[in-house]
């Protein structure tokens, strides 16, 4: 039986560490409920004309910050989408009030053995190239999870196909909206 469409009120905001998910479940996620999607670090790079890489190398970590803001408040500027964002977006405390005031947020939790699992398949993220995966992702768990938690919606990224992932989010959503019928789109 299908599902009742559901009216998205405001931009889906995916937040969580490097590997949650987000790019991957965000596609899926606007595929499914018939919006656009957009990644916060691709439009940063695009931008930028360089990689975040560059950026760090360049600007240092507060001068990436500070264009993350201002893509991301452009970007919520925007229709209703889906909006992937990099790992730190949502510990900045003026990207956070924008996500907070603009959008719904949606922390894609997930435990450390996964996180790193996923993020060794890439070798582009400053900070993992800062130490050891394991330890530098265990350091940023402590610090970013409480701040995470303040998400309006918390949904776990595990090892299940993502498309199970994606459907939690849209359950979760369902209910965060109060809509009735909470069966997947
Ligand atoms: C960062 C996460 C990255 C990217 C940058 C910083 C972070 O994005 O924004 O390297 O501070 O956690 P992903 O979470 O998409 O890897």
């Amino acid at each position: 039986m299908c599902a009742t469409p559901l009216p998205v009120p405001k931009t889906l905001v995916l937040i969580g560490l490097m590997g949650a998910g987000k790019t991957s479940i965000g596609k899926r996620l606007a595929t499914k409920l018939h919006l656009p999607f957009v990644d916060a670090d691709h439009e940063i790079e695009r931008a930028a004309g360089c990689t975040i890489q560059e950026i760090f190398d360049r600007f240092g970590e507060a001068g990436f910050r500070d264009g993350e803001r201002r893509v991301i408040a452009r970007l919520l500027e925007q229709p209703v989408q889906v909006l992937s964002t990099g790992g730190g977006a949502f510990m900045d405390e003026g990207t956070r009030q924008l996500i907070r005031d603009r959008g719904i947020s949606v922390w894609l939790r997930a435990d450390l053995d996964l996180l790193v699992h996923r993020t060794a398949r890439r070798d582009h993220r400053p900070l993992l190239r800062q130490g050891d995966p394991h330890t530098v992702l265990g350091r940023l768990m402590e610090v970013r999870y409480p701040v995470y938690a303040q998400a309006d919606l918390t949904v776990d990224s595990d090892d299940s196909p993502p498309d199970v992932t994606t459907d939690r989010v849209i359950v979760a959503l369902r209910q965060w909206l109060g809509d009735a019928d909470s069966t997947a789109a």
